[in-house]
């Protein structure tokens, strides 16, 4: 029997079609999508998940038109700011993964404060991949360790240095909105995920749907490569 798994990694998928079918801008959809972000916090939270990380934005989203990105940052900014106090009031911890340097001062900032305001919280540690993408992170780690000096580098080390090393592998990995493939998200931590797709879009996902990736979890038999 497999228990609940302690890490849940999500790819938060079809804001932009949600929008689409009700005539309205793609910004909508990412509102809702922000709303849906809240709603599955709670409820990793009610279900003692230790950690949930949120594929929020990833390295290839920058092609998107300008208004959208603006829109998007300028959501993150409020999300950011109402995180920080409820993770206050709620216990929970905010972790970011990504290339930060490279995101607007604006969203950087509120990222400095919502992870240091939050650090010491003891619950659900909420990871936001922002900027992130899976392949740079691997690069990331190795040119570090080139830089230290290393000329042999081991698994160990490539896990070390990840953007968020404590973080544990996920055991299951939710894409919404039917799409079926990893897109540069965790390509290093996914060696023994279990992968959960829905064709629920992002801003319907709710409890019961997060419900119901955890059920078909539990009916998987993780064997490692053994027997
Ligand atoms: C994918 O939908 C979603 C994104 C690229 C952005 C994710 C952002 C949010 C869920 C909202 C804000 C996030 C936080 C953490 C507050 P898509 O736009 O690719 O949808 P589509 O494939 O239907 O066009």
């Amino acid at each position: 029997m497999n228990n609940i798994p302690q890490h849940i990694a999500i790819i938060m998928d079809g804001n932009g079609r949600w929008a689409k079918a009700r005539r309205l801008p793609r910004l909508a959809g990412h509102r809702e999508g922000a709303n849906a972000v809240k709603r599955t916090i709670e409820a990793a939270q009610k279900l003692g998940i230790k950690y949930l990380t949120l594929y929020a934005f990833s390295t290839e989203n920058w092609s998107r038109p300008k208004e959208e990105i603006d829109g998007l940052m300028d959501l993150l900014c409020k999300t950011l700011d109402t995180y920080t106090g409820e993770a206050q009031q709620k216990n929970f911890r905010l972790l970011v993964s990504g290339a930060r340097e490279e995101l607007p001062p604006a969203v950087l900032e509120k990222i400095e404060k919502a992870v240091q305001t939050t650090a010491a919280n003891t619950g659900l540690t909420v990871n936001l991949a922002l900027n992130y993408g899976a392949r740079q992170e691997i690069v990331h780690a190795v040119n570090t360790l080139l830089a230290q000096g290393k000329k042999l580098i081991s698994m160990d080390d490539i896990s070390a240095h990840l953007y968020q090393p404590a973080v544990p592998d996920p055991e299951l990995i939710i894409r919404t909105s039917g799409e079926e493939r990893l897109s540069n998200f965790l390509l290093w931590q996914a060696a023994y995920s279990e992968f959960y797709f829905t064709p629920v879009l992002w801003p319907d996902f709710n409890a019961d749907e997060l419900q119901k990736a955890l059920d078909a979890y539990a009916g998987r038999t993780r064997r490692f490569g053994g027997v």
